[in-house]
């Protein structure tokens, strides 16, 4: 029987890149996909567990979903990705009509259960060598843009996260298969790459390492421009730079950088392997040889044991580097993690105060890094017409910044624009 299916995608582009992989399975399985669950009789999850927030967002959607069964006989509803991987037979118990349980390293199996005849319907079975479906993600049409995974799993096992336990060990991809992929990428129309991987700078393949990756995808002809995400500050190099450097025209400097937090104390309890003095001295290099670099971060806010000099530091951290974007999230405990041991112990209203200040900082120097483009001609990647301003395009400037200009018909791929407005995000300018 062939299924009307849908995809509902939470987490981290990993995921929605997963997602993307599974639609052309199963459209080449001959199923189709449909834009509404309402319409489909196959609907899969995929969910994230990276915080408890995100796992109960995921959970509730899944229960809702479920429960239209009861109207509608021949729907299959299913979960996969990391809460998948994460409670496997428990989510039986919580949403009892669930039709299938896939985890991260199984995901083939969906297209399997949407073919029928599969028996059983929990399948978490870690296989270490899995490396993806190797199918090109679904782009969708008139699309200028994709990700490209170019690994798997995570080992560094910083005490807060759950990922190394629901996506397994680090794995990477072998550099044909990531090249063969963006090479048809590039034929259907995308002009830039974000790879990705949970910590990229540690990618390996046979002598192959992360530098030398990215010097070979700078080589394909037609693609334009390559980001990727995310770096890990202790695996960060210089020799990432001189790659980027050497390929300027098409690697722009934009390094996301998760700090996670400025207090020497509270990264080693973090277990990320640097002291902020270490973390700084990378982005020095970083700034004084891309003056104009956007560096973005991730910050958590409350792990166990921050005290007040902790978060200070955090805050000074945040004034020294200047960021150009903060991602921050409140500490949340995952069990089975090494931080789940320790005693959450910093108050829920303190740990929101110390969560809203950091939010506010980052949006001061994310402000800042936007006006001090204005006058300056960027390189912008022609998205399309911009969906709330009429009358404008929208773009991608290479720092990741937005950027809308008064429409023009002989609007490339790349544009050069000069920016003459600029808000937090959001850049304005003309051709
Ligand atoms: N591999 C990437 C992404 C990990 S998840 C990296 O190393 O940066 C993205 C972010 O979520 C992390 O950088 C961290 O800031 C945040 N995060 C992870 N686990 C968390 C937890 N238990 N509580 C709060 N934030 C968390
Ligand atoms: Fe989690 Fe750390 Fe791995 Fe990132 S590097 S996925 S934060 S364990
Ligand atoms: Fe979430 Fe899994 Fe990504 S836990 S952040 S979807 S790897």
């Amino acid at each position: 029987m062939k299924r009307h299916f849908h995809i509902i995608t939470y987490g981290c582009q990993m995921n929605r890149y997963d997602s993307g992989a599974l639609r052309t399975l199963l459209e080449e399985r001959g199923h189709k996909w449909v834009e509404h669950p309402d319409n489909a009789d196959f609907i899969v999850v995929n969910t994230c567990a990276v915080r408890q927030h995100a796992e109960n967002r995921a959970l509730s959607r899944l229960s809702m979903l479920a429960s239209m069964k009861k109207k509608r006989k021949n729907l299959l509803v299913g979960i996969m990705g990391c809460v998948a991987q994460e409670l496997g037979e428990e989510i039986v118990q919580k949403i009892p009509t669930i039709d299938f349980i896939v985890g991260t390293d199984k995901m083939a199996v969906v297209a399997d259960i949407a073919d029928g005849g599969v028996n059983g319907k929990i399948f978490t079975d870690i296989d270490k060598e899995f490396r993806g479906i190797d199918i090109p993600a679904h782009i969708e049409k008139g699309a200028r843009s994709a990700f490209v995974t170019i690994m798997r799993g995570c080992d560094n096992f910083c005490s807060y996260c759950i990922v190394p336990y629901v996506r397994g060990r680090e794995r990477s991809r072998s550099p044909q298969k990531i090249i063969a992929e963006i090479k048809n990428a590039v034929a259907s129309g995308i002009v830039e790459i974000t790879l990705l991987g949970q910590n990229v700078n540690s990618y390996r393949y046979d002598a192959l390492d992360f530098p030398a990756l990215l010097d070979k995808i700078a080589q394909i002809s037609g693609l334009q421009r390559i980001r990727f995400v995310t770096n890990h500050p202790k695996d960060f190099s210089p020799k990432i730079l001189d790659t980027v450097e050497k390929h300027a025209d098409k690697i722009p400097p934009a390094f996301h950088l998760p700090l996670q937090s400025g207090s020497d104390k509270i990264l080693a309890a973090m277990n990320r392997k640097y002291t902020f003095s270490q973390y700084l001295r990378t982005i020095e290099q970083i700034y004084r040889r891309f003056p104009d670099a956007a560096v973005t971060t991730d910050i958590i806010a409350g792990f166990p044991g921050e005290n007040d000099d902790d978060y200070s530091a955090t805050l000074a951290a945040i004034d020294k580097v200047r960021f150009a974007g903060i991602f921050a999230f409140r500490y949340s405990v995952r069990q089975g993690t090494a931080a789940s041991h320790l005693e959450d112990n910093v108050p829920e209203e303190i740990k929101i105060a110390r969560l809203n200040e950091i939010i506010r900082k980052g949006i001061h120097y994310a402000k800042t890094y936007s006006h001090n483009l204005i006058g300056t001609v960027q390189k912008v990647l022609l998205e399309g017409d911009a969906p709330k301003n009429p009358g404008f395009l929208r773009g991608i400037a290479p720092s990741g910044r937005i950027v809308l200009f008064p429409k023009n018909e002989f609007a490339d791929k790349i544009v050069p624009v000069k920016i003459e407005k600029a808000g937090t995000w959001i850049l304005w300018g003309k051709i």
